[in-house]
């Protein structure tokens, strides 16, 4: 049981390794265990444990990994999960339900079905997405307690 009282905000971080499709979905699993051991209402933890999910594989599929910053207070889960990708060139395509540029081998194995930028924005109260073509994207979520 983790203790989280009053002004306390617990802080963690995770390494996404690139290409380890095995491991892909450990930290956002990892932040989903904690919540609930902080007794955070299931509904919330629903919103941030998917939210995360999806931006967690993305940083696997699309980008070389990344890590990822998770900050749980009394008010909110802010999450924020960072790579050194390619970068997206169109952000209002690549928000598009169904738009994906996973390849063949990346959809064989489940992933690539272009729903998870729309879901982790439906699953935010905040949303924030910055991202430059060869320099990498950073996803921001922010799910209010
Ligand atoms: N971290 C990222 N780095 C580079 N491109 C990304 C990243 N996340 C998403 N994208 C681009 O946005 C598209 C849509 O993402 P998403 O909705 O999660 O669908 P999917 O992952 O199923 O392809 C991806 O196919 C990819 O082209
Ligand atoms: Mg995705």
């Amino acid at each position: 049981m983790i203790e989280h009282k009053g002004a306390d905000v617990i802080k963690l971080h995770y390494d996404i390794n690139p290409n380890d499709f095995l491991a892909a979905g450990e930290a956002s699993s990892n932040v989903k265990k904690i919540l609930n051991q902080l007794g955070i209402n299931p509904i919330i933890i629903k919103k941030a444990a998917i939210a995360m999910y999806e931006a967690e594989i993305n940083a696997v599929i699309h980008a070389e990994g990344g890590c990822a910053d998770v900050e749980i207070s009394a008010e909110s889960i802010l999450i924020k999960i960072t790579d050194k990708g390619p970068g997206i060139p169109d952000i209002n395509l690549a928000m598009q339900e169904g738009y994906s540029t996973a390849p063949d081998t990346i959809r064989e194995m489940g992933f690539g079905a272009g729903m998870g930028l729309p879901n982790i924005k439906r699953y935010s109260d905040n949303f924030g997405i910055k991202t430059k073509v060869g320099d990498g994207t950073t996803i921001t979520i922010k799910v209010n307690i």
